[in-house]
């Protein structure tokens, strides 16, 4: 059973957190990986099938084919499901649903955007206590891996706290804190003192989140959780710029995590552009240089990785899958 004490975590990422960033996570050293968000009622519309030419578990979108959620052997005991969801009901099918292919199951109750707002999830469950509770409380009652939440903190620690405490009473097994409130910006100064607040006082583990401006490297992770006083630390955005964040041994160079993240996108057929986007998310400003702008060109997986010497296994490989029957998902989709 999963726990939550000392642990380094890939935070829940819209689509950073696919299969190949959750597992070049957990090879770099991350000990629990969160998947994206995953809205319920979409996932409802997926059904499971084992994908026996990948050795994944896929969850696929019954209306357009395309994977909803794939996981694998390798991340079984580590991986999160995270949620978006404004409904008890709706949120434990698709908990029924992936109980025996997942960790653990996470509720999303910290997005600030419109999408989530609108339809009362995300931070939106902050402002309506008595579902969030209900949600948590129903997952918590009717499944058998562990339940958690993330949040976003409230004006003062007190108001933070008063919240905290009654989704606590539901019985989860571990809250994660971004340390800003919902009107922060990912540039304003992360709250590690409310973070604290909460950790002094509750008795679950405390997961901390928003200190990646400062975390450039392996060993400040542990100076935000000191400062924080929480149990475990969680990731995004350091994560998401160079995975290897996640190694003791220190800092890997940004060319060696891609060519590893391009491998793993190429072996589990990832969509091109799925991997385009977390590429262009680990050059960031390089894509202004001339290799970047013939990145931003590229269609094709192939032509991706090409750029960095992988022509030849990405050709090998999909032409492999494609002799076993899987057929042409790469090309870059609008
Ligand atoms: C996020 N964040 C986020 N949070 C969440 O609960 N579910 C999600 O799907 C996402 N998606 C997402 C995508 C991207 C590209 C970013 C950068 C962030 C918020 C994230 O998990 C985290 O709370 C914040 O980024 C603060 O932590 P860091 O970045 O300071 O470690």
């Amino acid at each position: 059973m999963l726990t939550y004490d000392n642990k380094i975590i890939l935070a829940p990422m819209v689509r950073i957190g696919t299969l190949p960033m959750r597992l070049l996570a957990l090879r770099y050293g991350a000990d629990i990986v969160y998947t994206e968000e995953l809205i319920d009622w979409k996932f409802l519309r997926s059904k499971r099938r084992y994908n026996d030419i990948l050795k994944t578990v896929d969850y696929i979108d019954q209306s357009d084919g395309t994977v909803v959620f794939r996981t694998c052997d390798e991340e079984k005991d580590k991986v999160v499901l995270q949620l978006g969801t404004c409904d008890a009901e709706r949120a434990l099918k698709v908990a029924k649903m992936v109980e025996n292919d997942v960790a653990a199951i996470d509720i999303n109750m910290g997005c600030p955007k419109e999408f989530s707002i609108k339809g009362g999830m995300g931070v939106a469950l902050l402002e309506q206590t008595d579902k969030a509770y209900g949600i948590l409380k129903t997952l918590v009652t009717n499944l058998s891996i562990p339940v958690t939440c993330k949040i976003r903190i409230f004006q003062t620690p007190e108001e933070t706290y008063s919240v905290v405490e009654k989704l606590v009473s539901s019985g989860i097994k571990a809250i994660a804190i971004h340390g800003r409130t919902r009107t922060e910006r990912p540039q304003h100064a992360v709250h590690t003192d409310v973070i604290r607040f909460i950790a002094e006082r509750i008795s679950i583990p405390v997961i901390a989140n928003g200190g990646s401006k400062e975390i450039e490297k392996y060993t400040v992770i542990f100076k935000f959780k000191e400062m924080t006083g929480c149990s475990s630390v969680m990731l995004a955005r350091a994560a998401e710029w160079n995975c290897s964040i996640f190694r003791k041994e220190g800092l890997l160079p940004m060319d060696t995590v891609i060519k590893e993240y391009l491998k793993l996108a190429v072996e589990y057929d990832n969509s091109p552009s799925n991997t385009k986007y977390c590429v262009q998310n680990i050059l960031r400003d390089l894509q202004e240089t001339p290799r970047g702008r013939k990145f931003l060109e590229c269609q094709t997986m192939d032509q991706i990785c090409a750029i960095w010497d992988l022509e030849d296994y990405c050709q090998e490989k999909q032409s492999n899958y494609h002799k076993l029957g899987i057929q042409g998902r790469w090309q870059v989709t609008p």
